[in-house]
């Protein structure tokens, strides 16, 4: 703030002062010399978010948008109803654009700043929603520049200092996204990260560091938007098991019927341990239930993802024997 010159914040979100946190944050940020005024507004709701934005005087006119409102409701695909696409859109999509349309002629305005995130560019195993709530972000940093107007959507990786957002990720969660190559955001990068990705002039700007030589450890085919980055021969994921190769199916019917069982067991274990980060498939409890085993929505639709690059065993949702090998997705905040 003080590096940026900026003396004057309104502070908007539909808990507004009644948030956790929000005084402590009000008098952090008064004693660093900034007149704040926090209002209570949803900004998906154009009216309200109107009746806040008509607080700024006159004379000292808006100057500044950041966006940072957003909501999580993660669960596979198949598992989306209305309500929850809804309820995680809405403050991207409808914040973002009642953000960009009431403020679209304030002539002072230089900065319009979204937070997106990476599950918009790369997905994120059950984020589906949310995913498509950031490339909405991106795309309107877009639109906002193709009509002259200032815009930079930051698609932010995971941050490392918790929040109201990723609290409920576990260590097997970040375990895996250490695994695929993402590193969290540090509290001490996160802020020369946007500065920088501001300084481009970039619409949609990706803002997550990167563990390229984890990358090319991972197996399958890196990710497509990754493959500038990630240069490395196509390893077909080596399987110890125990037939020849070809689909789920061809293995299956070369194998004796009372072998078939056994071997299904031993593939599911072995992709179950790999997405839960075990090194021996040996540890893992063939009679425990996936939630026991450790298991929500994130990794199952991991597990359902990652198999997909090689014969499919039976793992999460259903998907076609005739669908193409899919790269392998981190998860992402
Ligand atoms: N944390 C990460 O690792 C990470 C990674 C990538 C991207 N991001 C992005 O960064 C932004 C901030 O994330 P965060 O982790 O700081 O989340 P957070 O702590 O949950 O903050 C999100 C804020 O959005 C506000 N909000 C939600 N719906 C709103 C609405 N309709 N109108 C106005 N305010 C609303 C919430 O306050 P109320 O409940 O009071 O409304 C809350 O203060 C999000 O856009 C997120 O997608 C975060």
């Amino acid at each position: 703030m003080a590096e940026h010159g900026i003396k004057r914040l309104l502070l908007t979100s539909r808990r507004g002062l009644k948030a956790e946190g929000a005084d402590q944050l009000v008098a952090e940020l008064s004693g660093l010399g900034a007149e704040v005024t926090v209002v209570a507004a949803d900004a998906a709701d154009r009216a309200a978010l109107r009746a806040a934005l008509d607080v700024i005087p006159d004379e000292h006119p808006l100057t500044g948008v950041v966006h940072t409102a957003g909501v999580l409701d993660d669960g596979l695909f198949n598992a989306l109803t209305p309500e929850r696409l809804e309820a995680v859109l809405r403050p991207k999509v409808d914040g973002a654009w009642n953000l960009h349309d009431l403020t679209r002629d304030q002539q002072h305005l230089t900065a319009f700043v979204l937070f997106s995130s990476i599950a918009g560019t790369i997905g994120g195993p059950g984020q589906s929603n949310y995913a498509a709530a950031n490339v909405f972000m991106d795309a309107l940093a877009q639109h906002r520049r193709a009509n002259g107007l200032s815009a930079t959507s930051v698609a932010w990786g995971l941050w490392e200092q918790i929040s109201g957002m990723t609290g409920q990720l576990d260590e097997t969660d970040l375990k895996r996204m250490a695994r695929a190559g993402f590193k969290p955001v540090g509290i001490q990068d996160g802020p020369a990260m946007l500065d920088s990705a501001l300084q481009l002039d970039r619409a949609a700007v990706v803002a997550n560091p990167l563990d390229i030589a984890a990358m090319r450890r991972q197996p399958g085919k890196p990710l497509t938007v990754l493959g500038a980055l990630v240069r490395t021969p196509f390893r077909g994921k080596a399987r110890n098991t125990g037939t020849g190769g070809g689909t789920l199916a061809e293995q299956l019917a070369v194998l004796a019927p009372e072998d078939r069982l056994a071997f299904l067991v031993r593939r599911l274990l072995a992709e179950v341990a790999e997405v839960l980060g075990h090194t021996d498939a040996g540890r893992i409890d063939a009679e425990q239930s996936f939630t026991a085993l450790g298991f929500d929505s994130s990794p199952r639709s991991s597990c359902a993802t990652a198999s997909t690059s090689s014969p499919q065993p039976s793992c999460g949702p259903r998907w076609s024997s005739t669908t193409p090998p899919r790269p392998r997705w981190p998860i992402s905040c």
